[in-house]
């Protein structure tokens, strides 16, 4: 008999199984991508509504790392993985930095949520075109879509997981684009596919 088939990255096994290896040192830093352009959003948001960032969803949050940024920013934060240990994780680093986030144990896929978002953020899963329509479905008015993909370069996953800027905009669906570029990875890593987009208010 040989060993079980190993658990597929769209299976909550294959990361639960990652998350919870005693060896691992979870990602607690986020992305310089992600922090640069919700910087951005934050100066638009906030010309609307002084002091508050409004609604932000990370989807496929992992272990936590951009939720609890952005929740330290002072925006109201949904975050969402299919992983239980890494929602785990990320409950313990948001007590850890004192901020509450709504976590969600569930499949995007399959979740909707109860209304709309000011920002929803997405970096490095892949997700469907059908799964796209419905996350774009759920921006507010006005409300940002950022992505973040692997590109080209050393280090990240295999080139299934990988993308370009042209298959990047196309994501876009009928949101504004804001920009859609390649930015290089630091230290040796891969690079970053960045999509900012907006729906029209
Ligand atoms: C490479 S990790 C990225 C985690 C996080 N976004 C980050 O940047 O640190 C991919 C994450 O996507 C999650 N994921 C994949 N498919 C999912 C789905 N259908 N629903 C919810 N989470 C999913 C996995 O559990 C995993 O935590």
């Amino acid at each position: 008999m040989g060993s079980p088939p190993r658990a597929s990255v769209h299976d909550a096994a294959h990361w639960d199984q990652r998350y919870a290896d005693p060896a691992r040192v979870p990602f607690v830093a986020p992305e310089p991508v992600v922090t640069d352009v919700i910087a951005d959003v934050v100066t638009d948001v906030v010309a609307g509504v002084p002091g508050a960032c409004g609604t932000a969803l990370d989807i496929a949050c992992g272990e936590g790392r951009h939720a609890v940024w952005l929740a330290e920013q002072g925006w109201r934060v949904t975050a969402i993985d299919f992983s239980a240990a890494g929602i785990a994780t990320g409950r313990a680093l948001g007590a850890a930095h004192g901020v509450d986030v709504e976590w969600v144990v569930g499949d995007v896929r399959t979740w909707r949520p109860a209304a709309a978002y000011d920002l929803v953020l997405t970096c490095f899963v892949h997700l469907e075109e059908q799964t796209l329509r419905s996350v774009r479905s759920w921006l507010a008015p006005g409300g940002h879509l950022v992505l973040v993909s692997h590109g080209a370069g050393p280090g990240g996953p295999g080139p299934r997981f990988r993308t370009t800027v042209a298959a990047m905009r196309e994501r876009a669906g009928d949101l504004e684009v804001l920009e859609c570029r390649e930015v290089a990875g630091e230290a040796e890593r891969s690079s970053r596919i960045l999509l900012h987009a907006r729906r029209p208010a």
